[in-house]
Order: structure tokens, then sequence, then C-alpha cells
């Protein structure tokens, strides 16, 4: 049953992400702008929404959906379908750095901290200039794959050989405390990286090619399917604390610089505005 939903996810955030790689450069509008003037939904999220939503009710009615662009829609079978249409919404705009789709599936209260995700997809479109879309997916107990086959899983380095990414949220105050952390920590790693979508960064995680990734700020569907992938893969993926990520912070590495990011974290108090 798992592996059909992750057919599912699979095969609806590709058709998403075609339309979005191909709508690109037909419709570019800012639709409306969310938590502040910098916060923007482009036409294309909300296609892209509406199209993985046909998808999945089409062969899973009685599921509910939690989408970014809009909201809870409760369903009556107990599983939940998270839905970014297009994290990396700004690159997506200015056509610099990845995007990409994310669906997940999950069981229980459609919270992070109460649900449980059984499958997950992270789907990066091609750019139509030779590089080809990534296809990211995981099943509860079943690890992840990249296009098909078993990511690599998370480094084993500790903080100061790491390469971590992070990203910034949409408010200026947070903006400001998020800069003075990076300010703290970065002469203590390898670098950082602002890519852009934390999906993405959450399944760098799973395939190595990132050591690490936190931010605060994140909302459900920008972590639900790839902590699922990062975790499948062998990663750590938690909150400021033990458990499941939360809007104060998402923390995602191997074991060892888990434990280093989440204290050096805790001693920057990253955690607060
Ligand atoms: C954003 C991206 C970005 C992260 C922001 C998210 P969106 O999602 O994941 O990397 O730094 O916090 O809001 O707005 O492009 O769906």
């Amino acid at each position: 049953m798992t592996s059909e939903l992750r057919d599912l996810a699979v095969t609806a955030a590709q058709a998403a992400g075609q339309l979005i790689r191909d709508g690109r450069h037909k419709s570019l509008e800012v639709a409306f702008t969310k938590s502040s003037e910098v916060d923007i939904v482009t036409e294309m999220d909300l296609a892209a929404e509406s199209l993985l939503i046909e998808r999945i009710l089409e062969q899973r009615p009685d599921d509910g959906i939690l989408g970014e662009e809009g909201g809870l829609r409760p369903g009556t079978s107990g599983l939940t379908w998270v839905l970014d249409p297009i994290d990396g919404t700004v690159n997506y705009l200015y056509g610099v750095g990845p995007y990409a789709v994310s669906v997940a599936v999950v069981e229980g209260e459609p919270h992070p901290q109460l649900w449980s995700a059984l499958a997950g997809c992270v789907y990066q479109p091609g750019t139509g200039d030779g590089q080809d879309g990534v296809t990211y997916d995981a099943c509860r107990g079943q690890g992840a794959q990249r296009n098909g086959r078993p990511v690599a899983g998370p480094t084993d380095v500790g903080l100061r050989h790491a390469l971590v990414g992070t990203g910034f949220g949409y408010l200026e105050a947070r903006r400001r405390r998020q800069a003075a952390v990076i300010a703290a920590l970065l002469p203590e790693l390898r670098d950082i990286r602002r890519l852009g979508s934390a999906a993405l960064d959450l399944c760098l995680v799973a395939d190595g090619r990132l050591d690490g990734y936190f931010e605060r700020g994140l909302n459900p569907w920008d972590h639900a399917a790839g902590a699922l992938i990062a975790q499948e893969a062998g990663a750590r993926v938690s909150g400021p604390g033990e458990g499941a990520p939360t809007v104060e912070m998402t923390i995602a590495a191997g074991p060892r610089l888990h434990r280093e990011l989440s204290l050096r974290l805790r001693e920057l108090d990253a955690f607060a505005d």
C-alpha cells in the first residue's frame, strides 16, 4: 500500500513539475504576496497545486489535502497529502537556482508533531538546457531513492568540516536574527549554502551532497516529503528538541553533525526571533 502511495506521489509531482517547467516562459506572473512583500505566490504555484489535487483526488477521493496555497481540506480516510507546488518560488521567478515540487502523504492529524509520513516525493524538474529532472522518493521503512536508485546516505563529518545548507524566512525581524546566527556559525564550518529550496536541501542531506541543513520558520509542506526522504536515508531530522521539525527549527544531518549542530544552535539562541 505505501509503495502505491509513493507511486502516486511520484507521478503527481512529476506531472506538476513538467507543468511548471514548460509554463515558465509563458506565465511568470506574481499572483499575490503572503507573509511579507517578498513572500510571493506565482500563477504557476496555483496552477501546479490544482493539478496535484486533481491527480491525487482522482485516485484517492477520501484523502485530505494540506496545500501551501489552498490550506487544509480535510478527508475521511485518515491520510492527508501535504503539497508544496513550487518549493523555491523565488528561484523559479528569477530563473536562478533549484526549485522542486514536494508531495508527501501522512497518516494521523495533519500536523508534523502528530503525523507519521508514509511516502513522499521531491521532484526537481530539468532545466531544458541539458540538465535532466531529478526524482527523490521514499516510503516509510523502505529507504530513499534518487532517480530510482538508493541514495548515498548522510555523511559522517563534524561541524568544523561540514557544508551546511540553510534558508531565511520572509520577515524582516526573523532575517536579522538569522543573519546574526550565520555570522557566528560561518567561521566554525566548512561553508554555508543557501540554495533556496528547503525540500531539496533535505534531499541533498539524504544523498550526502550537503552534510547538514537547518532552518527556522519552515512550514509543514516545505519539509514533509524531504524529511521522510532524509530519515529513510539514515539522517536525523528534528525540531529544536528530539521531536519532529517545528516552526522554530528544522535540523537534518548524520547523527554526529546533528548532535553538534543542535548544540551550537541552542548556544546561539537560534530558536528565537
Ligand atoms: C521556501 C524555500 C526556501 C526557504 C523558505 C521557504 P517556498 O519555500 O523552501 O528555501 O528558505 O523558508 O519558505 O516559499 O519557495 O515554497
